[in-house]
């Protein structure tokens, strides 16, 4: 495990092509695929955990984020990751961080609209750590779709070096997507947790039938979960590359929907092909 921003240069510095996946800890099975996938690009794999306050707002769980640092490394290790770069808050913010990474206007809708600041925090956490492992490639999962399209664009207007790869969600036999944060479900929860990636399948296979209504199967989707118990901040049908909104005649589309059971937010996304 490497502390500073003084270790992770030194063990790199003549690595010739690293691969890198930046996370919070808390690794489950889809952070490990993430790792893989890595591996498959560079010989010299590196990860990050750090849990970023930066992209935390004040009423948000920074505090309870689920932090399991020595089983993290442990598995990092059992799959060979050549380096861990774990540094505390001083270290990677040794001052206010005053010099902030205004994401693309994409950023601003969906996440970017019901957590504000959400993406200001995540691009400018991301660049800080590009910056120290200075990867050819690096790994985010399409679970978070937002947030991979925000860090491609933020690369591709600042012309990092950086190829983005994208990892599949990976889901429990159930369909919930895999996520640090389905442990603040309670059993009853967790029960209802699927329901929103079966909604999204659900839009996916009216779309893939040829509705066209996209604007009412937004509604009908949402409404479905609303009188399940969850409290939704969206469910929308976006044009993949640009997460612009879907319109008639688009091909490549994706539904997203983030929603609350209780207290526990729930991100998915589902991809849509039509037509051939
Ligand atoms: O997806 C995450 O775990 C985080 O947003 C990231 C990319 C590690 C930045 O803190």
């Amino acid at each position: 495990m490497l502390p500073t921003v003084a270790a992770v240069r030194e063990r790199l510095s003549g690595e010739p092509s690293v691969a890198f996946v930046p996370t919070m800890g808390n690794l489950h099975e889809g952070h490990l695929e993430l790792v893989r996938l890595a591996a498959r690009r560079a010989p010299c794999v590196v990860a990050s955990i750090f849990v970023n306050r930066l992209q935390f707002a004040p009423h948000e769980d920074f505090d309870r984020y689920p932090r399991t640092f020595q089983e993290d490394c442990a598995r990092l290790e059992e799959l060979g990751v050549a380096a861990v770069f774990a540094p505390d808050e001083p270290e990677l913010y040794p001052s206010p961080q005053e010099v902030l990474v205004e994401p693309p206007p994409l950023g601003n809708i969906l996440e970017g609209e019901h957590r504000p600041g959400f993406f200001r925090g995540v691009a400018t956490v991301v660049l800080k750590l590009f910056n120290i492992v200075q990867p050819r490639y690096a790994v985010f999962g399409k679970k978070d779709y937002q947030q991979l399209l925000v860090v491609r664009e933020m690369v591709r207007q600042l012309n990092l070096p950086i190829e983005i790869v994208a990892g599949e969600t990976c889901r429990d036999s159930d369909g919930l997507a895999l996520s640090s944060r389905n442990k603040y479900l309670n059993s009853a929860e967790r029960r209802e947790a699927p329901r929103l990636y079966s909604t999204l399948v659900w839009l996916k296979k009216e779309l893939e039938s040829g509705n066209q209504d996209y604007r009412g199967l937004e509604k009908a989707a949402r409404s479905n979960l609303d009188k399940s118990g969850w409290s939704v901040d969206y469910v929308a049908l976006q044009q993949q590359a640009t997460l612009g909104l879907a319109q008639q005649g688009d091909r490549a589309l994706v539904a997203l929907g983030a929603a609350r059971l209780g207290a526990t937010r729930l991100i998915d996304n589902v991809e849509v092909f039509l037509g051939t």
